[in-house]
């Protein structure tokens, strides 16, 4: 089959309600129309509604500032270059029911503080493979996983829906034996003594892992503050420190062939008067990069320099290939007290579904950690967090055994995929990332053409420097290898 015969057998046909002009979703005249109406329930018929044939993708500067929300989302699909949207999708929910907002001229102001947010990009592809609906697509763009979860955890979820305290707003800062379990674990991989922390004060259970960072940056940063990151770094970090008013700043991972090493120069020229808090994470999502000891000592002793709050991600921690090093901030002199521990089950424990993160942190930033989350989620899931509570106490949780598999699937795409591309080796989490520069193409590109093998893949984009958008991430947790076997024809075919 040809390539463009394949791609029409793979792509649904582009919605034209969806239209761009400079990258900015502009409705067309009817969805306009009913933007500016005041009645509800004015969608056009399905076929009317997606004609879209006026040629005016013209959006004046009157109507681009007075969006919805709905326009918003839409806009920030199409920003992204959306271009397939399967009717049924969120995407399409969201124009039917565009009309019911009120008047344009009655709409308020926006709030500023998302201008700069970007785009992630895993949402529009998960979406476009999702729409193909065809079993063969190979599903390496999102951060699944096919593992189990521990098996004690999926027995207790099943009763704890019969629970009635876990139907329940109480404890506020979640339930007692998850937040003495993730304290102490949070203190043995820190190597600190038991007890070191209180856990009624300085542990708060959060609805996952990046609920908590968010917790933890609305809490230590102020507007304008600047908030140290590696680039590459996931977007949805780097869109939490603006939300919160912060100023990313990078410090860059260097590629190579034996994996990504820290820039300590760039380290160094990221700090600033104005840098408040470090957010690191080891291994490191999008680039399995781990942090040997040379370079944790060079962030940790940057940090104090900076007399700056280290945000530490954990939510990887222990998903290490063989010979990487099990490293962690609080393992460094004077850190203990400026680190600020956010863990997940979503990725160690393959609880992605439950929803359930932790926040350990010194006293001194405890009450407005608190504050925070008690303003944010209330409370974190019931049902789930006796499940978790067990993950974390059984011995039997899984993670070494599910670390090795995810290594095995790792080591088998470099293996195929080298020489022909510049596959940059994991030691760690659950991505790795290959670089199109030398290839003079983009990351989108190429995702674009493997897309059409399918394959589907996400590119870097706006996850931290602007050379990272080169990059393309495969996600190496979700697919058994049975079915990566034929992963280098499918990418030979889309690069010949
Ligand atoms: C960088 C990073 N940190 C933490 C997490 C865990 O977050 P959550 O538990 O909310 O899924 C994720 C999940 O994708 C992540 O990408």
């Amino acid at each position: 089959m040809g390539r463009s015969a394949k791609l029409t057998a793979l792509v649904p046909p582009p919605r034209a309600h969806l239209t761009r002009f400079h990258g900015i979703f502009a409705p067309n005249a009817k969805l306009r129309a009913q933007l500016t109406s005041s009645g509800r329930g004015k969608r056009p018929p399905a076929d009317e509604e997606s004609t879209g044939a006026n040629g005016d993708h013209r959006c004046p500067d009157e109507t681009r500032r007075s969006m919805t929300w709905a326009q918003g989302c839409l806009n920030f699909l199409c920003f992204n270059r959306i271009s397939a949207v399967p009717s049924g999708s969120w995407a399409h929910t969201q124009t039917a029911t565009a009309g019911d907002f009120m008047p344009l001229s009655a709409t308020p102001a926006l709030a500023q503080r998302t201008a700069l947010m970007t785009p992630i990009g895993v949402e529009r592809m998960g979406d476009a493979a999702d729409g193909l609906r065809n079993p063969r697509v190979l599903r390496l763009e999102n951060l699944d996983t096919d593992l189990l979860p521990p098996l004690p955890a999926l027995e207790l979820t099943v009763s704890e829906v019969r629970n009635d305290d876990a139907n329940s707003y109480l404890p506020f800062f979640g339930h007692d034996r998850l937040r003495r379990a993730a304290t102490r674990l949070v203190e043995r991989n820190g190597g600190l003594a038991s007890e070191h922390y209180d856990w009624r004060r300085q542990c708060f259970i959060s609805a996952g892992g990046l609920s908590g960072i968010l917790n933890a940056v609305l809490a230590l940063i102020d507007p304008g503050d600047e908030v140290v990151l590696t680039s590459p770094t996931y977007v949805g970090l780097i869109n939490r420190v603006k939300l919160a008013g912060g100023v990313p700043r990078y410090a860059r991972m260097l590629p190579g062939p034996t994996g990504w090493r820290l820039d300590l120069q760039s380290l160094q020229d990221a700090l600033s008067p104005k840098t408040r808090a470090f957010l690191m994470m080891s291994p490191s999502m999008p680039t399995g990069a781990v942090f040997n000891r040379e370079e944790w000592k060079a962030v940790c002793d940057a940090c104090i320099q900076a007399n700056a709050w280290m945000i530490y991600d954990s939510a990887m921690e222990r998903i290490l290939f063989k010979d990487a090093p099990r490293l962690n901030p609080l393992q460094f002199p004077g850190m203990a007290e400026r680190t600020v521990t956010v863990g997940a089950a979503s990725k160690e424990y393959r609880m992605i579904g439950w929803r359930v993160g932790w926040i350990l942190c010194p006293l001194a930033a405890a009450e407005v950690i608190g504050r925070v989350a008690i303003s944010n989620v209330v409370c974190p899931v019931g049902i789930a967090q006796q499940a978790v509570a067990v993950a974390l106490e059984t011995d039997d949780d899984g993670i070494a055994s599910c670390a090795a598999t995810w290594q095995a699937r790792h080591d088998f795409l470099v293996t195929a995929l080298r020489p022909q591309f510049d596959v940059i080796p994991a030691h760690g989490g659950w991505s790795l990332l290959i670089d199109f520069r030398s290839r003079g193409i983009s990351g989108a590109e190429a995702s674009r053409r493997l897309m059409v093998e399918g394959v589907a893949a996400t590119s870097m984009e706006n996850w931290g420097l602007d050379e990272t958008a080169g990059f393309l991430r495969l996600v190496y947790a979700n697919e058994p290898l049975d079915r990566l076997r034929d992963i280098a024809p499918r990418f030979n075919r889309a690069f010949d």
